[in-house]
């Protein structure tokens, strides 16, 4: 069973490379990200509750997205493994996933985090321009990132399952480091 939790700044690569590993490894690609902006558009519940903290580039409360992804872990397409993108941000999620993964009697997944400049990822978000990619909202998801997300990497390496990857290497490159490093997990 392959489970693998992408780490990095906005504008890391986490979604592409989630995104071609899920399909190389058959497994489906969980993106918290993606799936609040479906909710926003569709103006579900939680879309509406979501919608000024992904608009302005803040966490969206951790009770919503703990919620929404373990609705998403209970689907059948997830037996035999998952990519998440996006999840967890903060320690009190990753201790809720690992919560969850106890209760179902499975261990820890590996955990890559993709290391790349800021100048390099705020040049590549403002290229792509998403409705929250302005350079405002780019520097306070940045700001949130380093304080709310950084302790992960402290948290996932003591726990030895963390692999620090260079992703400030064209995908190609970076998709086939990850795919060798990925086959015996
Ligand atoms: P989310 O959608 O997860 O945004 P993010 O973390 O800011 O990540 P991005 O999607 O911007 O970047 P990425 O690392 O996936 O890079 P990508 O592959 O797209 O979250 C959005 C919002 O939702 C949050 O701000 C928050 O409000 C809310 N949210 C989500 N999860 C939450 C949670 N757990 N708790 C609370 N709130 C939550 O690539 C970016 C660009 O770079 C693309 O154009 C791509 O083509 C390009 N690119 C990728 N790789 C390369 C490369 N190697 N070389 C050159 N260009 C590249």
């Amino acid at each position: 069973m392959t489970r693998i939790i992408f780490l990095g700044a906005p504008g890391a690569g986490k979604g592409t490379q989630a995104q071609t590993l899920a399909e190389h490894w058959k497994i489906p690609h969980i993106s918290t990200g993606d799936i609040l902006r479906s909710a926003i558009q569709e103006q579900t519940p939680l879309g509406v509750k979501a919608k000024s903290f992904v608009d302005s580039g803040q966490l969206v409360p951790s009770e919503l997205v703990q919620d929404m992804v373990e609705e998403r872990l209970q689907k059948a397409d997830t037996s035999s493994g998952w990519i998440l993108d996006g999840f967890p941000r903060t320690v009190d999620q990753a201790a809720f996933l690992d919560n969850l993964l106890k209760k179902k009697n499975l261990g820890g997944a590996l955990v890559i985090n993709l290391d790349v400049p800021d100048d390099v990822v705020v040049d590549r978000l403002l290229e792509r321009g998403r409705k929250d990619d302005t350079e405002q909202v780019i520097r306070r998801r940045l700001e949130i990132y380093r304080s709310e997300t950084t302790p992960l990497i402290d948290y996932y390496g003591e726990r030895k399952q963390l692999v620090v990857i260079n992703g400030n290497k064209s995908a190609e490159e970076v998709t086939s480091n990850l795919k060798d490093l990925t086959v015996s997990c």
